[in-house]
């Protein structure tokens, strides 16, 4: 455990800045898209905010034939580009003193034998204290030989008194096997409380505000089950296309992409019991017993639905198909769209359904929970005044403009009593003068401070594939997916699926 203690710094006091202490990170998968769009500009970032402990260390391991600089190099054009704050030669230079780089296989001994050297040099020169963070920003297909040779060299062991934490990132598996298989390398080399599964949704700042809006006030818990609410839907649609990622995205799809990790674990903040507290094992208990009450419906081609965009328009520009995307298959069955009903068998939940939906190349870029409630029990008006109102409903906006609306019904102004839809707006902008950080900001630092509430556990991540592998067991039998249009909404098959229920998907 890391054993330093910032003296300014009371740690009940959670209002003041947490600095993580002498500390380095390790990255592996260097010249990949997650490094250079998310991880390295986010340590600046960090840094920047005087987050970042003064001798702070990156060392670049990657199979390039790089000296530091040119390591340097590339985290500064990273920044450049996709940092959140301003540029300051005076923090990136004292930042830049504790870059160092080791060229090397994944299966080279003598790369990871100079990795331990770094590290002790890093020890002494920087003060980082023995303390390090090993970030696996690679297919998890290497996470066995990275953690092997970890292991095998000494760097996986903490000497007394500092720590040694590993960071993977998702996909954690492809089914519920693959997903123990890996939690198994994982567990072989590190101790559970030292493995931080990133699953960035949860280090947004309007996912967490889920906890604050039900557990913190009065007004929404009391309404917040099947006696009011009438179903829940989680949508995380985006515009974009799977851009360059081909060679992740055909295989995997939406449903695993995404349902699996980020949604299910909104759908967990949304409908779990309120923590004793808000410690790693508090929230874990919470999570895992939603978890584990949710079924899926029998009828499978009813209560699910999938699709893969079709060539269309986006913003006025022409894009392609999926399948015309280059690096995928020309047969690929592959899901860009996919949505699942799920239920809460509790006491809470019964019989009100969460439909979560995700796709590529929507209509627009838009994450949202909505909670939609039932209608009044009665309404004493006559049947025109009320000819337009529809269901109540809270919508939290996890983004872009984040915030939360509560639609309701209002007479309009006037003699007559007509009864319409309105929104009541909370807009973080509106309310905070912050900017919100970006999630692997938080999720970073949390790492370097040992705080892990954050972080997904094992048996959260190997129960939500249990839900889903019975879906995509069920999609692998049925071949090629529905096609939509790129910038609509999805294949029709999804909005069948909705009115089945006699409902609409809404239209954000
Ligand atoms: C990632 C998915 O986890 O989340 C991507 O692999 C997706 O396919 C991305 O584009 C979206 O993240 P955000 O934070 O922009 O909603």
């Amino acid at each position: 455990m890391n054993d330093w203690v910032n003296p300014l710094r009371d740690p009940e006091d959670r209002r003041l800045p947490r600095i993580a202490g002498p500390c380095g990170m390790v990255l592996f998968g260097v010249t990949g898209d997650l490094s250079r769009k998310k991880v390295m500009p986010a340590i600046y970032d960090l840094a920047n905010r005087g987050l970042l402990p003064p001798g702070f260390s990156l060392t670049g391991f990657a199979r390039r034939d790089w000296a530091d600089e040119d390591f340097a190099q590339v985290v500064h054009d990273s920044v450049k580009q996709h940092a959140r704050t301003e540029f300051r030669e005076e923090v990136w230079k004292q930042l830049a003193e504790g870059f160092r780089f080791v060229p090397g296989n994944f299966d080279d001994d003598v790369a990871f034998n100079t990795l331990r050297r770094t590290i002790e040099e890093l020890d002494e020169v920087r003060g980082t204290g023995g303390n390090h963070a090993f970030y696996l920003a690679i297919p998890p297909g290497f996470f066995g030989d990275v953690v092997g040779q970890l292991k095998e060299h000494g760097l996986a062991q903490p000497a007394a008194g500092s720590w040694r934490r590993v960071v993977v990132e998702k996909p954690f598996g492809h089914d519920l096997e693959s997903a123990r298989e890996l939690n198994g390398i994982l567990a072989d080399v590190f101790p559970s409380g030292s493995i931080f599964r990133i699953d960035h949704y949860l280090g947004k700042e309007t996912v967490q505000n889920i906890l604050a809006l039900r557990f913190a006030n009065a007004m929404f818990e009391p309404i917040w089950n099947s006696n009011y609410v009438d179903h829940v839907q989680i949508t995380m649609a985006e515009d974009i296309g799977i851009g360059g990622r081909a060679g992740y995205y055909d295989g995997i799809g939406a449903a695993r992409d995404v349902i699996q990790n980020h949604l299910m674990q909104l759908m967990s903040l949304v409908a779990m019991e309120e923590p004793t507290s808000f410690d790693a094992e508090s929230l874990r208990v919470e999570k895992l017993k939603l978890l584990s009450s949710v079924t899926l419906p029998r009828r499978l081609d009813l209560a699910t639905a999938r699709g893969q965009y079709a060539a269309g328009w986006q913003g006025g520009d022409q894009v392609v198909g999926f399948l015309e995307e280059e690096g995928v298959r020309k047969t690929s069955h592959t899901e860009t769209y996919a949505a699942v009903t799920l239920h809460v068998d509790n006491r809470r939940w019964a019989g009100v359904p969460f439909y979560l939906r995700t796709g590529k190349r929507l209509g627009r870029r838009v994450t949202e929970v909505a909670v939609v409630f039932k209608p009044a029990p009665h309404l004493p008006f006559n049947k025109t005044a009320t000819e337009e109102l529809t269901h109540n409903a809270l919508v939290i906006r996890i983004q872009p403009d984040e915030g939360m609306t509560i639609r309701f019904g209002s007479k309009v102004p006037g003699t007559a009593m007509e009864i319409r839809d309105v929104n009541m707006d909370f807009a973080y902008g509106g309310s905070f003068t912050e900017s919100s950080a970006e999630a692997y900001e938080r999720l970073i630092l949390d790492v370097l401070l040992g705080d892990p509430p954050l972080f997904p556990r094992h048996a959260e991540v190997e129960k939500s594939w249990q839900i889903l592998d019975p879906v995509l067991d069920h999609w692998a039998k049925k071949g090629r997916p529905d096609q939509y249009e790129a910038g609509t909404w999805g294949p029709p098959s999804a909005d069948k699926m909705m009115a089945r229920d006699g409902r609409v998907w809404r239209r954000p």
